[in-house]
């Protein structure tokens, strides 16, 4: 998630880019830059760190100019440095290129632009699409922006300028955010609404595939099929905090809301549909002869992190049918596990920060034990001191309850379980086939769930009353019954506990009565009439239940007080669904409770201290 705004009118462009950079600040921030068309050359001013930096650079060596895009940057594909950093131009430093997103079939499209003899000057994905426009540029830079765009896969907002077709910037949108802000003889582009609120607060929403020209005094819009349309004008009401959030109460909201875009973003690019296969090789350098006889994976993560390792163990040992553990950090390096050079030990951490896992990874290293992170923010200390890592690609998570990244973190253990079960050949290429297909299908299943956001908020309200609750899971949704608990517990200070819905017999159900209500996930799995015993055993305690259960399954609805309907999808994927109306559950009952939601008590984002 990185933050575009584009300016065109009589004012000093610089300064109006800079001012819209700094309001989509959240987006990201490890590099920025702003280029503008002076005088028929491009001027440009990059920088790595957060705005103030780019600001300083600007002080010394200001931009004049009334034409520019600028870009702040979240890093998905290479590293946080100055040559990484937006805009990005061709090989003639004519054309200039600010983009959010992701270019699946960059790799693809690179080797090609390098065999016709194009130059990169950066790791991103982002450059191949200023080259590409490069090769179809004969004077309009609409139709080579539009020509350009129909080789690329993927997600993408963009703003193009180029020196040969001035007075114009292109913008472009698929499967990422990207506005219009209209002006008196001034437009705008911009990711987000709050860049604008200043200047106009007459805005057009892009559709997907819409490729529009902004002239000063003109906009004009073209759809997916090159044809001219018309999108309606919005008048925005909002003040700047309200569209910092997205129009969203919390920034906690706003980030499960995120979730089919964060998850999306975090497989495109690594998964091909078609050819049944991962690209992770690309990112991770990890040998096959080492997979292949690797003894076990210690995943070690606090938290949420450690609840998605939980989910990261079924999928490694199921998959890819390696031994794993899962460790708490903080515990890790005090029962002294047996690392040696045929294990791999997978750090997970959203910030990278945290001191507990930070320990494990040295311990890791110091006994020669290969490492990965999977962490959120690139540049993180995990992040440059495992041997490899792999990016969640879900954009700053700024509510102190990880929703997002959760998420994002489980898509990459999936991606990781598939691309070594298809190296160690433990699926066959039907299965393959079948799990991609599946994998492909998430976001828009999240999507779906999200819609029920009214019927989980109604059902929280009724259950604002009571102070302990049960969460029941089984298998690979046990991890979620803790995920669950522990957004409940954190955010609305209600004594909530995760089980294995098998073990409640042990001991837990002793708690059960009219005043602890039970949260079962019995989505339909092989384990499905196991779940409905344990509902069974919890009710004959006179427990209330909440089930989390597949559309079309009406023997749950005789057997439980409340239900709420998934979508359907393989087993496997559950838990990636299962956890978004546990997130939006917990959500309302902490609104409800008057809780502040994004930073609540006595937590902190990153816990950087033992
Ligand atoms: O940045 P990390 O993923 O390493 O953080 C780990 C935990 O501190 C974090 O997941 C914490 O449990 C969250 N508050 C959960 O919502």
């Amino acid at each position: 998630m990185c933050g575009i705004v584009g300016y065109i009118g009589s004012k000093s462009a610089g300064e109006v880019i800079l001012d819209g950079l700094h309001r989509l600040e959240y987006r990201g921030y490890d590099s920025a830059g702003i280029a503008v068309v002076l005088n028929g050359k491009l001027e440009i001013r990059r920088s790595v760190g957060k705005l103030n930096q780019l600001n300083k650079v600007l002080e010394s060596r200001p931009l004049k100019g009334s034409i520019g895009i600028g870009h702040t940057r979240w890093a998905t594909h290479g590293r946080p440095c100055e040559e990484n950093a937006h805009p990005h131009t061709d090989c003639k430093d004519k054309i200039v290129v600010v983009h959010n997103g992701i270019i699946e079939n960059y790799l693809e499209l690179k080797n090609k632009l390098i065999s016709g003899g194009h130059r990169f000057k950066s790791e991103t994905d982002t450059e191949i699409i200023v080259h590409l426009i490069e090769k179809h540029f004969s004077g309009n830079l609409l139709n080579a922006t539009q020509k350009a765009l129909s080789e690329v896969r993927g997600a993408y907002a963009l703003g193009v300028i180029c020196t040969d077709d001035p007075d114009h910037i292109i913008a472009a949108r698929q499967d990422a955010p990207l506005i219009i802000g209209l002006g008196e003889d001034e437009n705008f582009i911009a990711s987000d609404i709050p860049a604008l609120l200043p200047y106009t607060r007459k805005m057009i929403f892009l559709e997907e595939g819409d490729i529009a020209e902004l002239r000063r005094n003109k906009v004009r819009i073209f759809d997916k099929k090159k044809k001219e349309v018309k999108r309606q004008v919005k008048n925005i009401t909002w003040d700047r905090v309200q569209a910092e959030k997205g129009g969203f109460k919390h920034f906690m909201l706003k980030e499960i809301y995120e979730q089919p875009q964060a998850i999306r973003e975090t497989f495109l690019g690594r998964l091909n549909p078609e050819k049944g296969v991962t690209y992770l090789k690309e990112e991770i350098k990890i040998a096959d002869s080492f997979l292949k006889s690797m003894s076990k994976i210690y995943i070690v993560a606090c938290g949420t992190s450690y609840h998605a390792g939980l989910v990261g163990k079924f999928l490694f040992e199921n998959l890819s049918l390696i031994p794993a553990e899962v460790d708490i950090a903080s515990e890790f390096r005090y029962r002294c596990p047996v690392l040696d050079r045929n294990a791999l030990t997978i750090i997970i951490s959203q910030s990278g920060e945290t001191a507990d896992t930070i320990a494990a990874l040295r311990l890791a290293k110091k006994n020669k034990c290969n490492t990965l992170a999977i962490c959120n923010v690139m540049g993180s200390t995990a992040s440059r001191e495992a041997d490899n890592v792999l990016y969640t690609r879900c954009g700053p998570e700024i509510g102190v309850a990880s929703t997002k990244a959760f998420t994002g973190q489980l898509t990459v253990l999936y991606l990781l379980a598939l691309d070594w079960a298809i190296k160690r050949k433990t699926l066959t290429a039907k299965k393959r086939k079948e799990i991609i297909d599946n994998f492909w299908e998430v976001p828009s299943k999240v999507s779906e769930i999200l819609k029920k956001d009214k019927e989980i908020s109604s059902l929280a309200k009724e259950f604002t009353a009571k102070r302990d609750f049960l969460y029941l899971g089984r298998n690979l949704n046990y991890p979620i019954a803790l995920e669950g608990a522990l957004k409940l517990k954190e955010i609305s200070y209600i004594h909530a506990e995760g089980y294995p819905a098998g073990e409640m017999k042990h001991g837990p159900i002793a708690l059960i009565d009219e005043d602890m209500p039970v949260m079962v996930i019995a989505t339909r799995s092989k384990i499905y009439e196991k779940v409905l015993s344990n509902i069974e055993e919890a009710r004959a305690r006179g427990g209330t239940i909440i089930a989390l259960a597949t559309e079309g399954d009406k023997e749950i609805k005789a057997k439980t007080e409340h239900q709420i309907y998934l979508p359907h999808l393989d087993e496997l994927f559950s838990p990636l669904l299962n956890v978004i109306p546990m997130q939006l559950f917990a959500y309302y009952m902490a609104v409800f409770l008057g809780c502040d939601v994004d930073q609540p008590r006595n937590l902190a984002k990153s816990v950087t201290v033992e």
